[in-house]
């Protein structure tokens, strides 16, 4: 069951002009939390919250904050500023308190050795990648990030994957970091090298053109691959349909389901990506 709590920012880091991450005190949240799960989360504009921004907003659970004895004391989410929202949690302060509902949605399927993962991530796509490598270094399942931006100012927390052990990836679209480029490109000349016996599961998460080319490149490979998919939406309880995603149903027949319920993680392969 969701929870619902006045959770207060802890602390607000910026990472860039653009990006910050947040910490909220949501113990219960935290708990609960399992990779890929979302939270719906407002900080108002007013003094007691106010009404500006009406609806709250879908973030990835991105850490789980713990206390010196283990027990999960919050969460961080990694913001992107883009629009009224996203900017008053980028300018939060410590105090203020956020309206935040979760856990929310399907988590991904986690797997287990032999199986490697290949983390696959554009920009903010990054979100739910944190809680993941952690969750795979448990279980000692050997772990690749593929990690795309536009340039290398916008690439984050390399040091904390890094310290998972997981293997870095980096594409940058004006070269400063990395490959230059598109991030399914090196994703998918490590999946042509890779013999088809060694498994391995492709996560996904970023914007749609991103998810719909590492679901086609999954397939060509015939690789299983999870995408979080990211539409618009409103309640994030299955209560308004302004997330639906065209999917295959049993019957073999597109449906629009929610993804908010059905997802936010999905088979890629089960998604209708034109
Ligand atoms: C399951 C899920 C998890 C998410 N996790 C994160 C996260 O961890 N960190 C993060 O920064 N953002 C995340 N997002 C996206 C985030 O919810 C939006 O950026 C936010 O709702 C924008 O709110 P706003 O009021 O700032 O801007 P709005 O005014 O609501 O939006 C600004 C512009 O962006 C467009 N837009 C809004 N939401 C989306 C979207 N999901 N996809 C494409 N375009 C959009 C709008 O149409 C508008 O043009 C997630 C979205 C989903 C569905
Ligand atoms: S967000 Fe309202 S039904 Fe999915």
């Amino acid at each position: 069951m969701p929870i619902d709590v006045a959770a207060e920012v802890m602390a607000n880091r910026p990472l860039s002009t653009d990006y910050n991450v947040l910490s909220l005190a949501a113990p219960a949240i935290a708990a609960a939390a399992a990779p890929g799960q979302f939270v719906m989360v407002k900080i108002g504009s007013g003094p007691l919250g106010g009404n500006d921004p009406l609806l709250r907003r879908p973030f990835s659970v991105f850490e789980v904050l713990r206390a010196n004895d283990g027990t999960p004391a919050g969460i961080t989410l990694l913001n992107k500023r883009i629009g009224p929202s996203t900017s008053l949690i980028y300018s939060a302060r410590p105090g203020q308190v956020a309206a935040c509902l979760g856990p929310l949605g399907r988590p991904f399927t986690i797997v287990d050795p032999p199986s490697e993962a290949w983390m696959v991530a554009g920009g903010v796509g990054l979100a739910p990648f944190a809680a993941l490598a952690g969750a795979l270094r448990e279980r000692n399942v050997k772990t690749i990030l593929f990690y795309g931006a536009r340039t290398g100012g916008e690439l984050f927390y390399l040091d904390f994957f890094r310290a998972l052990g997981v293997e870095l990836v980096l594409t940058t679209e004006d070269g400063s970091t990395g490959e230059r480029g598109r991030v399914v490109a090196p994703l998918e000349r490590r999946l042509a090298e890779r013999s088809p016996a060694a498994p391995a599961m492709i996560y996904a998460c970023g914007p749609e053109g991103m998810l719909a080319a590492t679901a086609r490149t999954a397939a060509k490979f015939g690789r299983p691959c999870q995408v979080s998919v990211e539409r618009i939406m409103g309640c994030g309880l299955g209560g308004c349909y302004s997330c639906v995603v065209p999917m295959r149903g049993d019957d073999g027949k597109f449906h629009h389901v929610r993804s908010c319920i059905a997802g936010p993680v999905m088979a890629a392969d089960q998604i209708r990506w034109d």
